[in-house]
């Protein structure tokens, strides 16, 4: 086994599609045993990133390992080290849950496929599906499958590329019960996702947005960088009452949560200033607070005409 440290340890990763810099100095750490969340709007680059780690896209420019092996010179072996699920996993509709994975099995040439096969159905609580077409099949039960076919191999490195979009809530449990799992064992993931009560389920996040990497950390690290204090509004009009606030400096966001608006920003003596007579709390700053206020200011500071 290749010894490593980190089992991604990158730096300054860019990728150009043409003249479209999409993944801007990429730097990135996930330890053994850490789930770190991918986090970020769409097209910020971060199904581009992955390929990349995966040994499938070569960056532009940049260094780093996976598992070890050199990004630029051992991608055979991270390929064929690493499970990777692809943003739209793909499997065969015409074939049982037991077929499909006997496919891929052969496709890995893998010695004792039955064994690993019926070991993979088993772990992941399909073996009484095993005979199940997997047109049949649930969201939550397809993903499962993928999720088995990309253990078939035992990858120490997991790279999951929105494995939950379109998964029902109760499936989703299961998935990331499965995947803490996998990490107490020592496997490593990398997940892209959208979902906040999954960022949360994280060790480490990383947030993406055009090309670049805005934040890294544990979810409070990341909270608290950032420096924001919020305060839930209640009222009758909260559309009305949101652009009005915002005319405000001291309050640098304001989003509609439901019924509540949040208002944040960096001085809460003047924040609560321009509250007064409306109906408010000062609440925890959010997870999704923090990540609106880093899309907002990525645009501000970036610009978007180049993604
Ligand atoms: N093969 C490709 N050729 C040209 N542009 C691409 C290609 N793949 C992705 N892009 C562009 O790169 C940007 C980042 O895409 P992607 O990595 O898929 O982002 P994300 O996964 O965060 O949604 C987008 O603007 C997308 O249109
Ligand atoms: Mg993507």
């Amino acid at each position: 086994m290749n010894p490593y440290k980190y089992a991604i340890d990158v730096q300054g990763l860019n990728k150009y599609f043409g003249d479209k810099h999409v993944v801007k100095d990429l730097s990135l750490q996930v330890s053994r045993g850490e789930i770190v969340g991918f986090l970020g709007p769409n097209g910020s680059g971060k199904t581009t990133a992955i390929r990349m780690l995966c040994g499938l896209l070569t960056p532009d420019s940049g260094t780093g390992h996976c598992l070890g092996y050199d990004i630029a010179t051992q991608s055979d072996a991270i390929k064929r080290e690493v499970g990777y699920m692809t943003q739209k996993f793909s499997y065969w509709e015409d074939l049982s849950i037991r077929e499909n994975l006997d496919f891929v099995a052969r496709v890995y040439e893998l010695a004792n496929r039955k064994h690993v096969v019926d070991e993979a159905l088993e772990t992941l609580g399909l073996t009484s599906r095993s005979s199940q077409l997997a047109r049949s099949l649930s969201g939550g039960w397809k993903q499962r499958l993928a999720l088995a076919a990309c253990m078939l191999r035992h990858p120490r490195l997991l790279l999951l590329d929105e494995p939950t979009a379109g998964v029902d809530p109760s499936a989703r449990r299961d998935f990331w019960e499965e995947l803490h799992e996998l990490a107490a064992s020592g496997v490593s993931v990398l997940i892209s996702t959208h979902y906040m009560d999954e960022a949360e389920r994280c060790h480490k996040l990383a947030y993406i947005a055009y090309g670049n990497l805005l934040a890294q950390g544990s979810a409070k690290s990341i909270i608290q960088t950032q420096g924001l204090y919020t305060y839930e509004v209640r009222g009758e009009n909260l559309m009305n009452i949101s652009k009005f606030l915002a005319q405000n400096d001291a309050i640098e966001q304001t989003v509609i949560f439901g019924s509540t608006l949040h208002v944040s920003g960096k001085n809460p003596q003047a924040i609560e200033t321009i509250l007064e007579g409306h109906r408010y709390t000062a609440i925890p700053t959010s997870l999704e607070d923090v990540f609106i206020y880093l899309m907002k200011n990525s645009k501000d500071n970036f610009g978007d005409e180049n993604v």
